[in-house]
Order: structure tokens, then sequence, then C-alpha cells
């Protein structure tokens, strides 16, 4: 429906067309922005939208009514209620969106549905991207799906083994870059504008216009009630820009009145993010040499940091960050006390949730949706390491009695 959105920097306001390929504004670098004609976009199609997932709410997507999604039936996922978590937390409304339960196992392909789609309306020969592990697995099913070739470059020895998996599966031309996930980003970015491949990294804006239907999914889901935090992990910083774009709109529109505070938790060895929001600072330093075992968000120079900043400053939330311990705490409570199975850097938002709980920055009383935004068999060999053996036993009851009981 929405054919007439603009292409615009966020820094310097130039624009773009929508049959440009551009990732970064050409005058100034800044990241660019996909902006609708609010006044011209019925309300009712937002509200009253039928249909599910991504694509229930194509009236706020860049494509006309003709355009045919690449689709995998991604989005609409659960909101599930977490009364005990949220009882040994000592909070009163915690709700968690799996992200997980999506297609591919990630949120990542609410973007991909998006991208890909753009993608092929621009015919372009291929698509790339550089990633901790999801973004290349998800890409690589959207483009077996379109029929598109698919580039992936992974950081050697640092992705999660399903992603991996899935990735190979899929048919994706997989390199495994002696670097990490900054080096790998930097490169394929270089690449897609010399090879004329079309880059499906978070840079790309059309990815977080899939992103943001989280928002509306969670609003739709509360009755139409906004929380009153959302709390998330952030890596390259994409999906808490996504999300909070998705809450501004739809108070833009007068659907809601309120904008839930964006919380954005990082690793403590990859935390750009955390420093620049607690020095006041507008722009990141890079880190080095980002460590943590949450390989999805083990990245040292988010290329969406100035819309992240952006996101947790305008709606008064904060940026913290955690430890590898306190993550690994938070999956195990996950998935004990509520059956949600996630990966560790999803386990960032309920351990980041605990700590601001425990250094009073979040009220006991507040609504909270914490969003798992990868599901627990991307990453089999950490739950080997962090959960007890299946022990050995005879097959003989008695033997196994012995043991089980
Ligand atoms: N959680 C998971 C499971 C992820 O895979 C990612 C990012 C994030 C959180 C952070 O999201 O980058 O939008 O802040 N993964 C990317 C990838 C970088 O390549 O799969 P973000």
């Amino acid at each position: 429906m929405s054919e007439a959105y603009k292409v615009e920097c966020i820094r310097c306001g130039a624009r773009f067309s929508k049959e440009d390929i551009v990732y970064t504004c050409r005058k100034c670098d800044g990241l660019l922005d996909i902006k609708y004609d609010y006044s011209e976009i019925d309300v009712e199609r937002v509200v009253e939208a039928k249909g599910e997932g991504v694509w229930k709410y194509r009236v706020l997507l860049p494509f006309d009514e003709n355009t045919k999604p690449v689709t995998i039936n991604e989005g609409n996922t659960p909101l599930y209620r977490c009364d005990r978590l949220a009882k040994s937390i000592g909070i009163t409304n915690l709700w968690v969106k799996h992200e997980g339960l999506n297609p591919s196992g990630s949120f990542k392909d609410r973007g991909m549905t998006v991208g890909v789609t753009k993608a092929v309306e621009l015919g372009v020969k291929g698509v790339a991207c550089a990633s901790t592990g999801n973004t290349s697995a998800s890409l690589a099913i959207f483009a077996a799906k379109a029929g598109i070739p698919c580039y992936v470059i992974l950081p050697k020895g640092k992705v999660a083994l399903g992603k991996v998996a899935q990735a190979m599966m899929h048919g994706a031309k997989i390199l495994s870059l002696r670097g990490n996930f900054d080096d790998a980003l930097r490169i394929v970015r270089v690449l897609c504008e010399e090879e004329k491949l079309y880059l499906l990294n978070s840079v790309n804006p059309y990815r977080l216009e899939g992103q943001k239907t989280i928002a509306f999914e969670v609003v739709e889901k509360l009755e139409w009630e906004v929380p009153d935090r959302v709390i998330l992990p952030v890596g390259n910083a994409g999906n808490i820009s996504a999300i909070f774009k998705g809450f501004s709109e739809l108070k833009t529109l007068g659907i809601t009145d309120s904008i839930p505070k964006m919380t954005g938790i990082q690793a403590e060895g990859a935390k750009p993010v955390v420093n620049a929001f607690k020095e006041g600072k507008e722009e990141i330093i890079p880190e080095d040499k980002p460590e943590t075992i949450a390989s999805a968000i083990r990245i040292g120079n988010p290329v969406n940091a100035a819309k992240a900043l952006f996101a947790i400053r305008d709606s008064g939330g904060i940026a913290e960050s955690v430890t590898d311990g306190e993550i690994t705490e938070a999956q195990l409570e996950l998935a004990r006390l509520e059956g949600i199975g996630v990966e560790p850097a999803s386990a960032a938002s309920i351990a980041g949730l605990k700590k601001l709980v425990e250094i009073g920055e979040i009220e006991r009383d507040e609504g909270i949706v914490c969003i798992t935004t990868g599901h627990l068999l991307k990453d089999p060999e950490r739950v080997i390491e962090i959960c007890e053996t299946p022990k050995e036993v005879d097959a003989d009851v008695d033997a196994v009695r012995k043991m089980m009981i």
C-alpha cells in the first residue's frame, strides 16, 4: 500500500529514491530510514488488519498492493505471560515474546521477508551478509525461497552450530573469515558495492521495516495497550531501533499514546552501546576484541548504534550490560521456570531485567515485555557445556530404576 515512502538520511535529511541501491547516506554516511506520509495511512487498516505475521501490517511496509512477498509465514510469535519467572525476580507483570519461534528460529526472518522481497523487486543478481549466525541462516532460507544466489561471511569458529547448519543446508555460499564479525561486515559492505550484490545486514533500512512488526504484535496482543518497558539484547543494534520505530509509528497514527522504555542489554565483553549511553555520548567507541559466550551479540562496532542510542534515550529507557554467568543463569531459569528455550544472547534480556530490578532501575510493578530473539537449538554446544550430561545405563529395569529414582 505504502507506495509513497521516502528513503531518508537520519543525520542530514538527504533523500534517495526507492530504485536506488544505497545503505548509508551518500552525502554524510548517516544511517537511512524509510519515511511514510502518515496522514495518508488509514488507521483502520492497521487496527482491523486481517491475516498473520509481518505482512498483516503491509499498510506500514514499503511496497505497493501488487507486490508478491517472499514469505515463509514469519512473525506471529507467541507472547507468553511468565508468572513463575516474574515471581522469582520479584516483579508482577512479565511477558516474553519468543522470537525464537519464527521459521528459522530467530527474529531475523521478519527483516528478511521484507529485505528479500525488496531484492526481488530490484532484480539484484545475488544477496549477501556478514553474520554472527542467525542473519545468515535466515537469509539463506529466504534466498532459497526466492531463487537468488546467497553469499555469507561468518567469523571462523565463532558461530553456533545450528546456525551454520542452516546456512549450509539451504545452499548459501559460506566463507569462514579469519577475523571477527566487525571485520566480516566491513568486508561484505565493500564487496556489495563493488560486485553489485544486495547487502542484507541490518544497515539496510528495509530489514528494519520488517522487524518493527514486533512492536505491532506486542501491542495488538495486549489489546492495544503499550507495555511500560521492552527489554532486548543488543548486538548490531538494529532490532532495538526497529522495535522503537514500530511503537513510534503506532503513536504517530494515534493508535497508542505512549512508547515503552526501550531497554537494551549487551554482554559485559561487548558493550560499546552501554558505554556510550552511560557516558552520555552520541557516538560509540568501537571495541577491538569483543568477547562473550553469547556469540550472536559478540559485536564491537554496531552499525546501528546511532539509531539505538536515540531510541533508548528518547523513550526514557536504559542500556545495561550483564556477565556471561548472569546470561547462563537466566537461560536456565527461563527454560526451567517457563519452558522457554532460548540461545544465550536472548537470555541477556532476562539477565538484564534481573539486574535492573536488583539495582532499583526498574520498578517492581512495571508491565515488562522481554524479547527472546533466538531459539535454544541454535546453540546446542552451549547446552552441553552448562547442563548435566545424560548418564549411560544397562538395558535392565532394575539398573534403570536405581539410577533414575
Ligand atoms: N539476538 C540474536 C539471537 C541475534 O542473532 C542478534 C543479532 C541479536 C540478538 C542482536 O540483534 O544486531 O539487531 O542488535 N545477530 C546478528 C546476526 C548480528 O548476524 O545474526 P541486533
